[in-house]
C-alpha cells in the first residue's frame, strides 16, 4: 500500500505549469546542500487560518530542511486571519513572516489570490473545512504549487472521486502533497508496521479504535442566533455540519481508522455501523453523540471502533492490534506520543512486552512537515493524495452506515452513491445562501434510519 508514487521530476513539473521561468530561482533543488542564499527560500502560502492553519504554518516555518517564509494568509473572515497573523508572527518566527497588508486575503475567493501570490515549487497550506478542498486542490494543480492539505480530504463518495482524480493530475505534474495524517509519519508506528510485517504477532486477526471523550470541537452547536449569517454560523461551526466537515466521525475518528489501516496494510471494504443521539440538549447539529463500526477488510478481517462524545463516561483514545502471536498498542493517551509497543500476549501486560518504542518520540505534526520540505529540496515522488481520500472514503462509509442503518460497501458510496453534500461548493459568496437550509424553527435536517426509500429513491444520509 505504497502510496508515494513515483513522479516526475521537478523540472517536468515545471515545465507542466509554465514555471520554468522561475526555474532558475530554484535551480539546485536536487542537488540538496549545494547552494544557498535567497533563491533557496520555499515560500507559503496558507489558506484557512483556524487554529490548525496556524499551527501548520508554524510546523512549515520551523522545519529544518532550509529557509522558509510565509508570504500570503487567506481566510473567509477577518478575524480569523488577524489573530492567526498575530499568533504565527512572534518572536522566534518574526523573520519569515513576510505578509505584508496587501497579501492579507479575504472571502471565498481569497485562496487564489493567495496561491497566486506563489510561485511553483512553493507551498499552499489548505486548512479550511474539508469542503473546500477539492476546490483549492484544484487551483493549486492549476498554478502548479505544492500542497499541505489537512484532513479529511472529503466528505463523502463524489468528493472521493473528484478527489483522486485531482490527485492523479498532482502526481503527474510532479507535485509534492502532504495530507496532514501525521501518524503516518511517526517513526515509532513505522517501526511497528515493519515489525507486524516480519511477523512479530504473527498475521493480523483483528484491529480496535476508540475515541471516545466529552464534547469536542465544535460538535455540538446551538440555534443561530437570529441576526447571524445562515452560512457563515456552520462554517465557524463546521463540525457540527455534514457538508462542511463529514461531522464529528469524520473530523475525528479518521486518524484512528487510518492508523489501523496502515497496520493493516489495507483499507476495509464495507462498514456496519450504529450509533445514536443520547441527549440533544437543545443542540441543532447533526452528529449522533455515539457511533460504533465493524469495519471489514477484503480477507475478512475486521477493525472495531467506537466514538463518543458524552461527559461523564469512560474516556479512551487509543488504537490496538491483534495478531495469531500477540499483540499491539498503536497508539494510547491521542496521537502523540504513541507509546507503541507490542506483546506476546493479548493481555498487554509489561510482563509480556517484546518491543516498546523508545521514549521523546519526536511530534509528527513536525516531522510530516521535515519530510514534505526535504522531499521538496531533493526532487524526491512525494503524494500522500490517493491515501488521503482512501482515509477519507473509508471513513465516510463508516459515517454512512450509522446515519442510514444500512451495510455500507466501498462501492455503494463510490459508485453507486452520487449524493454529494454541497455540489456547489465552489461557487459559495460571503453573506450568501449556505448548502444546507434550516427549517422555520432553525432546525437541521436529521438521518432517518429504519425509514423505507421511496420507490426509485437513491441512498442518502439526511433527507
Ligand atoms: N491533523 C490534525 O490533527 C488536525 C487537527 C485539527 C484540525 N485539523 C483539520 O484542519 C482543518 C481545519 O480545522 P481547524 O480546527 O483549524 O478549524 P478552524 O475553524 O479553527 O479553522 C478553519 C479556518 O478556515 C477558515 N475558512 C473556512 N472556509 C474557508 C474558505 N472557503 N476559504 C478560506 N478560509 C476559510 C475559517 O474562517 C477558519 O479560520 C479541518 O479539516 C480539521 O479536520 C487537523
Amino acid at each position: 500500500m505504497n502510496d508515494e508514487v513515483s513522479t516526475p521530476t521537478r523540472r517536468d513539473a515545471l515545465k507542466a505549469s509554465g514555471g520554468l521561468a522561475v526555474a532558475t530561482s530554484l535551480a539546485g533543488f536536487g542537488l540538496s546542500g549545494l547552494y544557498a542564499g535567497e533563491s533557496n527560500t520555499i515560500n507559503i502560502a496558507l489558506v484557512g487560518c483556524g487554529g490548525r492553519g496556524t499551527g501548520a504554518a508554524v510546523n512549515a516555518l520551523s522545519t529544518q530542511q532550509g529557509p522558509v517564509n510565509l508570504v500570503a494568509m487567506a481566510d473567509a473572515y477577518k478575524d480569523r486571519l488577524d489573530s492567526s497573523y498575530r499568533s504565527i508572527n512572534n518572536k522566534r518566527l518574526a523573520d519569515k513572516v513576510k505578509v505584508t497588508e496587501d497579501k492579507k486575503f479575504i472571502g471565498f475567493d481569497a485562496y487564489k489570490k493567495a496561491i497566486d501570490v506563489l510561485k511553483p515549487g512553493d507551498v499552499v497550506i489548505m486548512a479550511t473545512p474539508p469542503a473546500f478542498r477539492w476546490v483549492q486542490f484544484k487551483y493549486a494543480i492549476e498554478k502548479g504549487v505544492n500542497v499541505f492539505m489537512e484532513k479529511p480530504v472529503t466528505v463523502d463518495g463524489p468528493t472521493s472521486k473528484k478527489m483522486f482524480a485531482l490527485g492523479e493530475e498532482s502526481v503527474k505534474k510532479g507535485l509534492k502533497v502532504g495530507v496532514g495524517l501525521m501518524c503516518r509519519h511517526c517513526e515509532a508506528r513505522g517501526e511497528m508496521f515493519q515489525r507486524i510485517k516480519d511477523g512479530a504477532i504473527g498475521d493480523i486477526t483483528l484491529l480496535r479504535a476508540y475515541r471516545l471523550a466529552g464534547p469536542t470541537g465544535n460538535t455540538p452547536v446551538r440555534k443561530k442566533p437570529e441576526n447571524a449569517n445562515e452560512l457563515e454560523y456552520q462554517i465557524r461551526h463546521f463540525h457540527g455540519f455534514l457538508w462542511a466537515s463529514g461531522g464529528a466521525y469524520s473530523d475525528f475518528l479518521i486518524h484512528n481508522i487510518d492508523e489501523c489501516c496502515w497496520m493493516k496494510d489495507s483499507w476495509p471494504v464495507m462498514a456496519k455501523s450504529s450509533g445514536g443521539r443520547h441527549y440533544r440538549d437543545g443542540y441543532v447539529d447533526q452528529n449522533f453523540d455515539s457511533y460504533s463500526t465493524e469495519f471489514t477488510f477484503a480477507d475478512g478481517t475486521k477493525l472495531y471502533l467506537e466514538g463518543r462524545t458524552i461527559q461523564g463516561c469512560h474516556q479512551e483514545f487509543a488504537s490496538y492490534v491483534h495478531g495469531t502471536k500477540g499483540s499491539g498498542v498503536i497508539s494510547e493517551s491521542g496521537h502523540a506520543p504513541s507509546h507503541a509497543r507490542l506483546f506476546k500476549s493479548h493481555n498487554m501486560v509489561d510482563a509480556d512486552i517484546i518491543w516498546k518504542c523508545p521514549e521523546n518520540e519526536p511530534n509528527p505534526y513536525q516531522l510530516e512537515w521535515e519530510d514534505l520540505m526535504k522531499a521538496i529540496r531533493q526532487d524526491k515522488p512525494y503524494n500522500e493524495v490517493k491515501r488521503g481520500v482512501e482515509a477519507s472514503l473509508v471513513t465516510s462509509m463508516g459515517r454512512m452506515a450509522a446515519h442510514t442503518g444500512k451495510v455500507i460497501t466501498r462501492k455503494m458510496i463510490l459508485d453507486e452513491c452520487d449524493h454529494e453534500f454541497a455540489p456547489d461548493v465552489d461557487k459559495l459568496v460571503l453573506g450568501g445562501p449556505a448548502p444546507l437550509k434550516a427549517d422555520k424553527d432553525g432546525m437541521y435536517s436529521l438521518p432517518q434510519l429504519g425509514k423505507q426509500l421511496k420507490a426509485g429513491e437513491k441512498l442518502r444520509e439526511y433527507y
